[in-house]
């Protein structure tokens, strides 16, 4: 069998829980996008571990992968290493691989995504700052340093210098020096740390296919893919399905299941529209009450009522066919519950999220609002115990994205999940 896990919405949905509870059943576990912009915390027992690069299932010490849709800083690579050493997990070439031909970001780049950042000004998109715009650009401009050039020093002067070039009249005005020989030779050793990680990763995941269980990681959310998402309030990579497969090598396209982590309200990190967005105290207890700060730059997050119109979408597009709803607990107070069930937009119905940054300005979410439980659901681990208008609340929400509801997180703690369908 092979899993994807997909966000559903502007990330943060609590991927790396389900990835990590979903890694039980999994042989190997692969990221296929984004890089260390992405934050998944997961909780066992009473210890939290926070991955931004590594795959999740890394924890549960299953194989993990880094495909070469990933864009991988190295420096942060090795440091996210040596923190988890230190939880007694140990990642070495037996466990971990990199995909060869990865594009590497560098230095540079997180030095572009800030100048970047500053000529937007008042418009800027509030990137994480970790240059993984400015690195998706190099390598979609053919300019990009693999893991496999490190291998050769004169080959990867050359492509450095080729890089700089590129680059230098703008860090030239900015007056930012750069010194290539320092990168070189930090490279070099770079090499030496990571180099037996560094493999050719789809023909290993074409032999794996024939015999394993793969779960495939997606970071971040559907709203924040380059093609789909708010554009150009979005992150610079493909976040939906889809990208498995060129963000991988992986070829097999039968016996899949999709799994889209939906929350069970919204929130959203950084800049652009958020029609269900909500600036009182309901937004307030949201971020409170879900601890609703970013787990990379500790931005707090902006929260606001499900959208089941946006999550609808996002089923269509990565043809998911179950929903993992995460955060049910944090619902738990609220006297009434509203869900975005369709937008007015210059007074015409929209049954989906428009391209047009002008019509999304312009939303007007159509609302309706569902008793609240008033009790605790936290930590509750089968269906049965659930209150009634929880129930009452899920099962609207199934309707309304069109997709069934197969698992249930009510806590941050890796057990405290509701396997309602007992599909795997
Ligand atoms: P990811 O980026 O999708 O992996 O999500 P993050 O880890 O950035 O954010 C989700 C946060 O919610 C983390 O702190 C999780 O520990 C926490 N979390 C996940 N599932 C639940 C849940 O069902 N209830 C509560 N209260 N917290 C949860
Ligand atoms: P996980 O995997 C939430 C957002 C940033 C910013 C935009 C572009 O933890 O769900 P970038 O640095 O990628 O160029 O920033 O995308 N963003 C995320 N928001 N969760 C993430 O990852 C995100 N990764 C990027 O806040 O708005
Ligand atoms: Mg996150």
């Amino acid at each position: 069998m092979f899993y994807t896990i997909i966000g559903t919405q502007w990330g943060d949905e609590g991927k790396g829980k389900i990835v990590d509870w979903l890694a039980s059943k999994a042989d190997t576990v692969v990221r296929f996008q984004g890089g260390n912009n992405a934050g998944h915390t997961l909780q066992i027992k009473d210890e939290i571990y926070k991955l931004n690069l590594l795959p999740s299932g890394i924890i549960r010490g299953k194989k993990c992968i880094i495909g070469n849709g990933v864009i991988l800083d190295p420096w942060a690579l090795l440091k996210e290493i040596e923190k988890l050493k230190t939880q007694n997990i140990l990642i070495d070439h037996s466990n971990f691989m990199i995909a060869e031909n990865i594009c590497l970001i560098l230095p540079i780049h997180k030095i572009i995504d800030e100048l970047n950042e500053n000529l937007r000004g008042t418009e800027n998109i509030g990137t994480t700052k970790r240059g993984i715009g400015p690195a998706y650009e190099d390598k979609i401009g053919r300019r990009s340093i693999r893991l496999c050039d490190l291998e050769d020093k004169e080959t990867l002067e050359k492509k450095l210098n080729n890089l700089l070039k590129f680059h230098q009249d703008r860090l030239n005005k900015n007056n930012i020096k750069f010194d290539i020989f320092n990168l070189l030779e930090e490279l070099i050793l770079i090499h030496k740390k990571i180099s037996f990680f560094s493999k050719p990763t789809w023909k290993i995941l074409n032999e794996l296919q024939k015999k394993e269980t793969i779960l495939f990681e997606g970071a971040q959310g559907s709203m924040l893919d380059i093609d789909f998402g708010t554009y150009p309030y979005v992150t610079s990579s493909n976040t939906i399905s889809g990208q498995i497969f060129s963000g991988s090598g992986f070829s097999r396209r039968d016996k899949h299941l999709i799994f889209g982590i939906t929350k069970s309200y919204t929130t959203r990190v950084g800049s652009g529209p958020f029609p269900t967005e909500l600036l009182d105290d309901i937004g307030e207890y949201l971020t409170k009450t879900g601890k609703e700060y970013g787990t990379v730059t500790e931005r707090k997050r902006r929260c606001g009522w499900f959208d089941a119109n946006l999550v609808r979408q996002s089923v269509k597009i990565s043809g998911i066919n179950n929903i993992v709803l995460t955060k049910l607990d944090v619902l738990d107070k609220l006297k009434k519950i509203k869900v975005c069930v369709g937008y007015d937009i210059q007074g015409k119905n929209y049954d989906y999220f428009p391209s047009s940054e002008y019509k999304q300005n312009k939303i007007i979410p159509i609302y309706e609002t569902l008793e609240g439980w008033d009790s605790s659901t936290f930590g509750i681990t089968n269906w049965e115990n659930l209150p009634k208008n929880a129930k009452n609340y899920i099962s609207f929400l199934e309707k309304k994205i069109e997709c069934e509801i197969s698992i249930i997180s009510t806590g941050p703690e890796r057990s405290q999940t509701i396997d309602i369908k007992k599909i795997l």
